[in-house]
């Protein structure tokens, strides 16, 4: 295999706090390697469109604590073609990239192993997105901020709910996968979660209300995935089967994607980012750097975006048990 001397680093897909402390480890994991690095602006669109410019140590300074991306990001429809996928490919050869390191959730990692199989350029994933729903690694970069974040956000829910007596679905994002809103719910002491995974036959709306919570409690909380019409839809269900409750709906959106991100994402992001350039080294290609068992592991790509990571049962277990 060709000797690796110059990299490419992208941020794609919704931006997640720690990617900054990524790209800083790429970077300078890969600069202590003798290599260059080209940082990739707006993701894929700025491979496509030469939004590129070589990074020096000293480019990433004092962004560890930075939430977004640096790199900026965007959703490339042009990726998805053929003739987008060749003017990227063109670019790397322009630049003379001999790997690309992709930092980014599961549309990001396909477009990566679209343009490797295509082109036979090595790509590195890194799994970054607050979703967590990347197979392989037991937490994606941002995910943990984000959970804070929520968490912060349902205390302060809390108060007025209680206040008010009042029954709160409070959406939270997350796409297809419900990590987000199980675990916030257990951190937050939530009544009841609803998430994608729990697709049992078991209406889950009328298990929370025939469970008897509201007579127990003087408020309660319930955290809704937003796939599926999210909270207005629980909602709207209660106003109409149950109108003896008041509803409120809380749709938490983007605030859960900002937010300067917490250490154990800053540690993650660190370590993945020094991993990817030494997997590059050892020859590794077309794989997804994760954590597991607080162990780097590789996965390859085509496995990590299945979109089949499963939660955990013991989790909707823990929070139905403590809801009591
Ligand atoms: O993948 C991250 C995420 O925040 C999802 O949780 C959410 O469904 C989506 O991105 C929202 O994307 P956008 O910011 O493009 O609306």
């Amino acid at each position: 295999m060709k000797e690796i001397k110059t990299i490419g680093v992208l941020t794609s897909g919704g931006d997640a706090p720690g990617m900054n402390a990524c790209i800083r480890a790429v970077t300078r994991a890969a600069i202590f390697q003798g290599w260059k690095v080209y940082a990739i602006y707006r993701g894929w669109e700025g491979l496509i469109n030469d939004d590129i410019r070589e990074f020096s140590t000293e480019s990433v300074s004092n962004t560890v604590q930075r939430g977004g991306t640096i790199l900026k990001t965007a959703r490339s429809k042009e990726f998805l073609t053929v003739e987008g996928r060749q003017k990227a490919y063109e670019n790397m050869v322009k630049y003379g990239m001999d790997a690309l390191v992709v930092i980014g959730g599961n549309g990001s990692l396909a477009g990566a192993m679209e343009l490797a199989k295509e082109h036979d350029v090595p790509v590195i994933g890194l799994p970054g997105t607050i979703d967590n729903d990347l197979y392989g690694t037991d937490s994606t970069i941002g995910y943990d901020t984000a959970l804070n974040t929520i968490m912060e956000c349902v205390d302060k829910i809390r108060d007025t709910a209680t206040s008010h007596d009042r029954i709160f679905f409070v959406e939270v994002m997350g796409r297809d996968a419900g990590f987000l809103t199980q675990n916030s719910a257990i951190a937050a002491g939530a009544e009841a979660a609803i998430i994608p995974e729990d697709n049992t036959d078991i209406d889950q709306l009328a298990n929370f209300i025939n469970r008897g919570i509201r007579k127990s409690k003087n408020s309660s909380i319930v955290l809704v995935s937003e796939k599926d019409g999210g909270a207005m839809h629980y909602a709207e269900r209660v106003r109409k089967e149950y109108p003896q409750f008041e509803v409120k709906v809380s749709i938490l959106g983007h605030l859960q994607r900002g937010g300067t991100p917490t250490a154990y994402d800053r540690i993650l992001a660190s370590r993945l980012g020094v991993a990817a350039i030494e997997a590059l080294q050892e020859g590794q290609r077309n794989i997804m750097v994760g954590i597991k068992d607080d162990q780097i592991v590789y996965v390859p790509i085509t496995r990590a975006i299945k979109l089949d990571k499963p939660i955990d049962k013991e989790l909707i277990n823990v929070l139905s048990i403590l809801s009591i």
